[in-house]
């Protein structure tokens, strides 16, 4: 390899990274030690002889020096897991020896052709990345390395191809041959076979490589682009899925369009396909021109998906499409850059979902999105800056880092840039690094260029992990409001001291006398600690800060309850609504689990809270999706994390408890305005505009309900079940069955699995809802449901629906004896010989150690040493459990 891999540290960080001195661990790779390869592989031509069970591949490299490299007359390959049956270079047989996985070749001249003969057996590939098997069809997954698995390779992502690609199998069993680019022949073949020829134009790296093989049937339409050239369009799945693929359809074109009228890109090719697997590791991925998806993120109806999974499709549709100019035109010059692609794109598929399902709703979603998945992620021992500076596994840096708070960097550019001068930063970057693998750098300097921004200490960003507090505080002079805001960054692994990021914060100051809204205005904090001058709108003036959630940080202020009250109840910008209702509720609930509230106070901040939802309730104005938002109260994961601050750590137990109380009491006390609520809400047809607001609340009702009056939640939940005529209604109803003790639990649970038997989507509800269930008896119904015979550990799909449910469930997972911390401990190695990448998804939950009270900080830990002092650990968990321990 051209990356390095020795652990010495030049800039002499305590990077955590050396602590490992074992010879056997596996190597850490550094960002800084980027090498160009010493070759460009400008063409490359693939053979493949498809079978399940044996699959056989030529591949053909035209390979000349790289001018721009240190010249060499070694050629090493990746491999991984790979025996060559033959090389040749120039057409004549060559001896090759193999460096572990990869493969060496002398190369003397300044051109060659090799060619390498490999063979696979994608029914044994449980990993799912390479060439692998999935109900009777060959599909592949490439990025991050999985192109090595399928034959030796330059594997990194600034050597770009073209790719030409013979494909050819059995006509019965893979009557449907993709590839990516275009189709150029097809035809025959003795014995039953048939073969098919594709051609990709676009130079790309392996990483973007995908072929799928199957009996298949497609949704198929056009796309008419802006200059007029017409796209073939097609989704495939499995004949009897068909039906439940018009909104996928829908969603791509709707992608295509918005990246036209929006940033101005258009599709590059005749031919569009998506194709739907139900093994698969992640969401979806963006090959060119052949996008493979997990079925969860294209199968959609109204009898098997909620609202919330129909917006999910069209975000993933919209994503990896994105994909193609923002990853796949330019792509990354080494996975350090991950975030080039991924942050950028997340920006642009939250960007296009704001402008499809409504601005604020989203914006509330992918705030919660972030603080539930990534805040946890940047105070733990996994923290990492958004452009990672060392990685031993680059399957491990999929994270809510690299791709949400990626995202949140780039919004905020665009924010201090305003919607227009960003699109002109966008255009130069297009513009300036099309076909090439770029880095962020380059990113930055076209939109500080072409934004006309000066981002020089911005950059920080990329290079500083953790999350930044702002405290704010104020005083009133004559008719100026002082504002002063001091920012703190949290010291990470690897990075003891921070410098200060720049913060824009959307301000506004109202005043509680007026009721009257205060004008806008953007202020960034450029130093540690700032004041800002802001003119009065009136008395009592009330701050509304970080309006849209402008920047991901947290803030750090101490506002009256009364003005949270108001916040909540009047602020113009409805994230700051929301926000308002959220800290009113974190503050309360977080001092109550502390022990530090008096009884006096308990009641006090119980009753704000319940004012502040009868004001949410009845507000005529307010529509109903947003009033379903502002009805949630803060996750446990969240108020988790509130409480673990400083020296404080986090009580899971407490939380849970005055959480529930806290729903009980407002189930209480609001009885009569939910129940109208309810009864407004009921009858809302399906598809009339206001169903989906109608949906959202009514279980939300329930919710409520489910904590006050129990038998009577249980009554309206079933009824709720028997009467729904979509996913949504029934599976809000069936979950909030599922945290009761009541006959309708059981006999729903039956009904609905018995409904859906065979529909593997649903089934994987069917297991989710009871491991997430608050059901007293947690821990043996998931220990069953293992046991059931629809439960497989090889699909990740239903891995997930059981155990990742089940470690997001507090009470569950942080059961005192530890018994749920062994149970995610004990899947972590089993499923690890399997699929490793996805075993140490699981790691990070057992990970937040060091946050969490004393009994439950050792349970955790031990589990960890448990399992890292496991032989023959993959990269993946090795990695992940020897950071959780050490950082
Ligand atoms: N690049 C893909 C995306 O963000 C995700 C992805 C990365 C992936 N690695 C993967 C998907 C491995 C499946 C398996 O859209
Ligand atoms: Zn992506």
């Amino acid at each position: 390899m051209d990356i390095a891999t020795t652990p010495t540290n030049p800039e002499g960080n305590p990077d955590l990274a050396d602590a490992a001195p074992n010879p056997h661990d596996p190597p850490v790779i550094r960002r800084e030690d980027y090498k160009p390869y010493p070759w460009l592989v400008p063409n490359v031509r693939l053979a493949f002889d498809l079978g399940i069970e044996k699959t056989a591949v030529k591949s053909t490299l035209e390979i000349a020096r790289n001018p721009d490299a240190e010249p060499t007359s070694e050629l090493r390959l990746d491999g991984d897991g790979l025996t060559a049956d033959s090389v040749t270079v120039d057409g004549v047989e060559r001896e090759w020896t193999m460096d572990g996985p990869d493969l060496l070749v002398t190369l003397p001249g300044e051109s060659h052709t090799v060619e390498i003969v490999t063979t696979l057996d994608p029914s044994a590939n449980t990993q799912l990345m390479g060439l692998y098997a999935s109900n009777g069809m060959l599909c592949t997954q490439c990025e991050a390395e999985g192109f090595r698995r399928i034959t030796f390779f330059p594997d990194r992502p600034d050597v770009l191809s073209t790719y030409s690609v013979r494909m050819e199998g059995s006509k019965a069993q893979f009557p449907i041959l993709l590839c990516n680019g275009n189709r150029e022949a097809e035809g025959d073949l003795q014995g039953g076979a048939h073969f098919a020829e594709w051609h990709d134009p676009w130079p790309k790296p392996s990483y973007l490589f995908a072929l799928v093989a199957g009996d298949l049937v497609a949704n198929s339409s056009t796309f008419t682009t802006m200059n007029g050239r017409e796209v073939e369009l097609n989704v495939w799945v499995r004949e009897e899925d068909l039906p439940r693929t018009d909104h996928a359809m829908e969603s791509l074109k709707k992608s295509m369009k918005w990246d036209e009228e929006v940033f101005g890109r258009e599709y590059d090719l005749d031919l569009f396909n998506i194709v739907a697997v139900s093994d698969f590791n992640m969401g979806a991925m963006e090959n060119k021109g052949l996008n493979v998806f997990n079925t969860k993120y294209v199968l959609a109806d109204p009898d098997t998906a909620t609202d919330g999974d129909f917006d999910a499709v069209e975000g993933v549709i919209a994503h990896e499409y994105f994909h193609n100019w923002s990853g796949n035109r330019i792509t990354c010059r080494d996975w350090f850059q991950l975030s080039l692609k991924e942050g950028f794109t997340v920006l642009r598929d939250q960007l296009f979902s704001q402008d499809m399902q409504g601005e604020a709703v989203k914006r509330i979603e992918d705030v919660r999105i972030l603080r539930a998945a990534q805040f946890p992620e940047d105070a733990g021992p996994l923290a990492h800056p958004i452009r990672p500076d060392s990685y031993r596994e680059i399957s491990n840096f999929y994270t809510a880092t690299v791709y949400n708070k990626g995202a949140e960097v780039i919004r905020m550019m665009r924010s201090m840039a305003g919607e227009e001068r960003f699109r002109k930063g966008t255009d130069l970057y297009f513009d300036r690094h099309d076909g090439e693998a770029a880095t962020c750098e380059d990113f930055v300097r076209s939109i500080e260029e072409g934004a006309e921004l000066d981002l020089t200490r911005f950059r920080r960003w990329y290079r500083q992990a953790g999350t930044p507090t702002v405290s704010v505080s104020h005083r009133v002079e004559g008719e100026t409001l002082k504002l002063t805001l001091e920012q703190a960054v949290p010291a990470t692994p690897g990075q003891p001291e921070k410098q200060p990021m720049p913060i824009p914060l959307r301000v506004a100051v109202h005043s509680r006398r007026k009721e009257a809204a205060g004008s806008e205005q953007l202020v960034i904090l450029e130093d540690t600690k700032q004041t800002f001058d802001l003119p009065l709108t009136g008395p009592d003036p009330v701050v509304s800060i970080n309006r849209g959630f402008s920047a991901p940080v947290i803030i750090d202020r101490a506002l009256a309850r009364q003005d949270l009250v108001f916040l909540a109840a009047h602020d113009d910008d409805p994230f700051a609504r929301y926000e308002a209702l959220q800290e009113l509720a974190v503050r309360h609930l977080v001092d109550a689990a502390s022990g530090e509230l008096s009884e006096p106070d308990q009641v006090a901040g119980q009753e704000a809270i319940v004012g502040a939802l009868r004001a949410i309730l009845t507000d005529q104005a307010l529509d109903d999706s947003m009033r379903g938002e502002l009805m949630m109260l803060p996750s446990e994961t969240y108020l988790f994390e509130a409480m673990a601050k400083g020296t404080r750590k986090a009580d899971p137990g407490a939380i849970h408890e005055q959480r529930e109380a806290l729903k009980a009491a407002l189930g209480g006390s609001l009885a009569s305005e939910l129940h109208a609520l309810y009864d407004r809400t009921e009858n809302v047809a399906f598809d009339d505009p206001a169903g989906r607001g109608a949906r959202k609340v009514k279980t939300q009702v329930l919710v409520l309900a489910a904590a006050s009056d129990p038998t009577k939640a249980a009554e309206l939940a079933a009824h709720q079940y028997d009467r729904a005529d979509n996913m949504t209604d029934r599976q809000g109803a069936l979950m909030v069955l599922c945290g009761l003790e009541a006959p309708e639990r059981e006999e729903r649970l039956k009904a609905f699995y018995e409904r859906y038997t065979g529909n593997a989507l649903v089934i994987d509800k069917w297991f989710t809802m009871q491991a997430l269930s608050l059901h007293p008896d947690i821990l043996a119904q998931v220990g069953q449901l293992a046991k059931h015979p629809d439960f497989t550990i090889k699909n990740p799909n239903r891995v997930r629906s059981l155990y990742m449910a089940f470690a997001g469930n507090p009470q569950g997972f942080h059961s005192s004896d530890g018994a749920g911390y062994r149970m995610i401990a004990d899947l972590i190695l089993e499923l690890d010989p399997i699929n490793p990448q996805t075993a140490a998804r699981f790691v990070p939950a057992l990970g937040r150690w060091r946050r969490i009270e004393p009994g439950r900080a050792a349970l955790m830990k031990a589990e960890l040493e448990r399992i890292s002092k496991t032989d023959g650990l993959s990269r993946d968990t090795f990695e992940q459990v020897s950071r959780s321990l050490d950082g």
